[in-house]
């Protein structure tokens, strides 16, 4: 009894200090959200004052933490209570969504809250497997649609979803954040107009996944899908401000055969010397959630951006330091891309070529390859035109 009072002391003190350090690097309004969002008691749910009702026209597909703490943190932010609908198979998800953000009540399917009438935009930040469905369902209905990554888990998904995205007059959005972030946006005019190569080193602690967690799941697709494809994503958008080279060699090396996709070391070198590497390590949970640290040299220009809270940029003598409070991962401006300019879906679907491309290495243990832009695009091309989304991802490992 006392070894289990003295437990549970020791978990109420760990996230008392970790909701500290969280107002430190978020600021209040965020921690709050993202507190409630883990409680949800009927007390929290009641909190949120009805605030301005803006036209409400948003369905939110999937209510876990994402959504409740950060897209509903951020829309409700820029324009009050926009929900109209919401849905999560997990009915307390659901409810607890709707009754915090002013919804009368969940939908009862996806279906319902996609097709009704009031709603224009569709959020879908559910399980990684059911992107692409959902991402399909709402272009198909003529909704703009912010799909959160991965935007597909296989090359069958993706052959739909851009089979979708050219047939609509529906808008499509991914949620890449970190090419929305402070640090990447006041990089990019010391970069662009670079000739040369780019050296981009990407140092990710993340979170430790255990074995039950649903990303683990054979369907989701892989950590490679499920987090390291935010990476592979900022390196295609960097790249894409000069020339994206075509041809890549692809080496990957691991430190447990049993969980490949866990601490996992992936380096990309480029027909014009480019050098990327991302190093994804999770053996131990970082307190204040995923840690980054970003290194770049293009040209004369040398940046080291520590965990989106600091950039330090050199250009030959020139020196100068940018600090971002709260901490800005860029997830409030890819948020609200449906709103404004949002960013080329060229790109996403170019880094997600790339992504299931790495992500079927994982799978088949394979260490090598070499990867091209222009041949898993004419092969997504040639698919789409066929309509038999017979890309398959063992093909574009080869
Ligand atoms: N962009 C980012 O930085 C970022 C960060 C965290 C999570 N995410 C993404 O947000 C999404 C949700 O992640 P999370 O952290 O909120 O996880 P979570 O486990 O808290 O929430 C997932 C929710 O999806 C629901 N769900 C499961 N199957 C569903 C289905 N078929 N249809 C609708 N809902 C379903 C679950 O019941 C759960 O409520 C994931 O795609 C994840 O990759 C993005």
């Amino acid at each position: 009894m006392l070894a289990q009072n003295n437990e549970k002391r020791g978990g109420l003190r760990q996230q008392l200090s970790k909701t500290l350090r969280y107002l430190r690097i978020y600021g209040l309004g965020r921690t709050w959200f993202k507190v409630a969002g883990r409680m949800r008691t009927p007390l929290v749910l009641r909190s949120l004052r009805p605030g301005r009702v803006a036209g409400r026209d948003i369905a939110m597909i999937g209510c876990g933490q994402f959504a409740f703490a950060t897209i509903g943190y951020f829309i409700r932010r820029r324009f009050g209570n926009r929900f109209a609908e919401c849905f999560d198979p997990a009915t307390p998800a659901a409810t607890s969504f709707a009754k915090f953000y002013g919804i009368p009540q969940p939908s009862a399917t996806a279906e319902a809250a996609i097709h009704a009438d009031a709603v224009r935009i569709v959020y879908i930040a559910s399980n990684h497997a059911s992107h692409t469905p959902y991402a399909v369902e709402a272009l198909a209905a003529g909704k703009t649609v912010y799909v959160e990554k991965p935007v597909a888990v296989s090359l069958e998904q993706m052959c739909r979803l851009a089979a979708a995205a050219r047939s609509t007059t529906g808008k499509l959005y991914a949620g890449y954040n970190r090419p929305f972030s402070g640090a990447i946006g006041q990089l990019r005019p010391h970069c662009q107009g670079q000739q040369g190569p780019l050296t981009l080193s990407c140092f990710i602690s993340g979170h430790v996944l255990g074995p039950d967690h649903w990303y683990r799941r054979a369907e989701e697709g892989t950590r490679i899908c499920g987090n390291v494809g935010h990476w592979l994503d900022l390196a295609v958008h960097m790249l894409s401000w000069n020339t994206l080279p075509d041809r890549w060699t692809v080496m990957l090396a691991w430190s447990n055969e049993n969980a490949r996709d866990d601490d996992v070391s992936i380096s990309l070198t480029s027909e014009r010397g480019d050098l990327v590497n991302i190093v994804l390590t999770a053996r131990n949970e970082p307190f204040e959630g995923i840690n980054e640290t970003i290194n770049v040299q293009w040209g004369e220009t040398i940046a080291k951006i520590d965990d989106f809270r600091r950039m330090e940029v050199w250009q030959g003598s020139r020196n100068r330091v940018h600090r971002f409070w709260p901490k800005d991962v860029g997830h409030g401006a890819a948020i609200l891309q449906p709103f404004k300019p949002g960013r080329p879906w060229r790109e996403v679907e170019l880094s997600t070529l790339l992504m299931l491309h790495i992500t079927a290495m994982v799978k088949a243990a394979q260490r090598h390859s070499e990867f091209s832009f222009s041949a898993a695009s004419a092969q997504l091309e040639a698919a789409i035109i066929s309509g038999t989304s017979n890309a398959s991802d063992s093909a574009i490992a080869g």
